[in-house]
């Protein structure tokens, strides 16, 4: 494990206050002999269980503890121990310490610190089982990771208060290769500006009725997190979906079309644009002011629609603003791959993933709303069967495909120059 070099990675270490606090001297041992640059902030609560001393002992540098210590913020002040770091660290992260940055409380130097970040965040959180369950440690922990902390731990055993259960901090060589795996992830779209559409979009007949579809969303998010995880910059903009917000990233939320087209315009210029959205083909040529009423011994009424604008076909139109890769999504119930490719011709996009929708034989739905997929990359030059796989991995598989595309594309821009 400690074979891991974190050589060159900047890491600030929060040690809290729990008996787990013991348990940081050894991932400080970890992280030092891996060659990590290390800053360790002490909290008082921590101070109750290590000394500042041994902290620094094995750290190799100052522990820092006061917030208002004038050395401490003339050499190093909390404004530059959060930023020169790659990546906060908390461990152990205790309930009230989890509290406090849940609520953006800044009333000592490690919460004043991580307030004042902008760097990722990483908890081990360590305290007694039913402190952990508690409602109120667990809605500050829904806080946190919605906000996009990570989080290693805690786990099940015998605590030291004698107790059984969860709420043990993870062990330090697990909690060294959570932040060995943060730190040395790669990231092949750092620099790259993406948009994704995901979602359904409803247009809206009358105050209360709409044209919808039973997109999820669920495969448009998965690829606009991955595409934060590859290091894009990302702009998600989504129609109406039942999923939270992804940390991490611009979300747009938008119900109709034309606000989608416009959202996207908005957000260009950008490197990489995938269309996951399933837009609705049509709308109301008017929108009733009033809702449409049911009469006695009439006709229903006639809808009269009009087309929509199509986004994936306008992002990809030649044009200076034209991102350098435009990807599509193709759902069909029969002639999968021919009707991918006339719809590739047609949109001008770079590539397709397609899939078939509809009912299987059993009568249940195949692809909206599921956490898995079937998908085919449909290019000009042939088809690839990328099999049947959860919506996230089929998600960080297009992001390893995007990458590739966009590293041929920069060669041959070299070549040409
Ligand atoms: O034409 P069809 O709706 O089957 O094309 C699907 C692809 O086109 C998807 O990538 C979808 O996001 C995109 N699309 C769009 N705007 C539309 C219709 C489809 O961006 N109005």
């Amino acid at each position: 494990m400690t074979s891991l070099s974190l050589e060159g990675k900047s890491i600030l270490l929060v040690i809290s206050g729990g008996i787990a606090a013991y348990k940081a001297l050894d991932l400080v041992r970890l992280l030092k002999k891996a060659g990590a640059e290390l800053r360790c902030i002490l909290t008082a609560g921590g101070a109750q269980f290590i000394t500042p001393l041994a902290v620094s002992a094995l750290s190799g540098t100052e522990t820092y503890t006061d917030l208002w210590s004038l050395k401490d913020e003339t050499e190093m002040g909390h404004i530059r121990l959060s930023r020169e770091a790659d990546l906060i660290v908390v461990a152990p992260a205790s309930a009230n310490m989890m509290a406090k940055m849940a609520h953006g409380l800044a009333d000592d130097l490690a919460t004043t610190t991580i307030l004042a970040s902008d760097k990722p965040v990483m908890i081990a959180p360590a305290m007694n089982p039913i402190m952990w369950q508690n409602p109120a440690t667990q809605d500050n922990l829904a806080i946190l990771e919605q906000r996009g902390f990570l989080r290693i731990g805690p786990d099940r055993g015998e605590m030291a208060c004698g107790e059984h259960g969860e709420g043990r901090m993870a062990e330090p060589a697990e909690i060294f290769g959570a932040i060995a795996a943060t730190l040395l992830r790669e990231q092949p779209l750092r620099g790259r500006k993406a948009l994704v559409t995901s979602g359904p979009t409803y247009e809206p007949l009358d105050p209360v009725r709409f044209i919808g579809n039973r997109s999820s969303g669920k495969q448009g998010h998965a690829i606009a997190c991955a595409l934060r995880d590859a290091g894009a910059e990302v702009t998600l903009v989504s129609g109406p979906v039942a999923l939270p917000d992804p940390p991490g990233m611009n979300v747009i939320h938008v119900e109709t079309a034309i606000a989608m087209l416009n959202a996207c315009q908005d957000s260009l210029p950008a490197d990489i644009a995938v269309c996951a959205a399933a837009v609705s083909d049509w709308s109301a040529t008017a929108i009733m002011k009033q809702k449409i009423k049911k009469r006695q011994n009439a006709m229903p009424p006639a809808l009269s629609l009009k087309e929509n604008p199509d986004i994936l076909a306008m992002l990809a139109r030649p044009s200076p603003r034209r991102p350098s890769l435009v990807i599509g999504f193709a759902a069909e119930t029969d002639d999968l791959i021919a009707k991918a490719q006339e719809k590739l011709a047609r949109k001008g996009c770079d590539f397709l993933l397609a899939n078939q929708v509809g009912p299987t034989e059993n009568g249940d739905e195949k692809v909206f709303g599921q956490d898995e997929n079937h998908v085919y990359l449909v290019a000009r030059d042939g088809h690839q069967d990328w099999g049947h796989a959860p919506k996230d991995m089929i998600a960080r598989k297009l992001c390893r495909e995007i990458a590739k595309r966009m590293e041929e594309n920069h060669d041959q821009q070299r070549q040409r120059a």
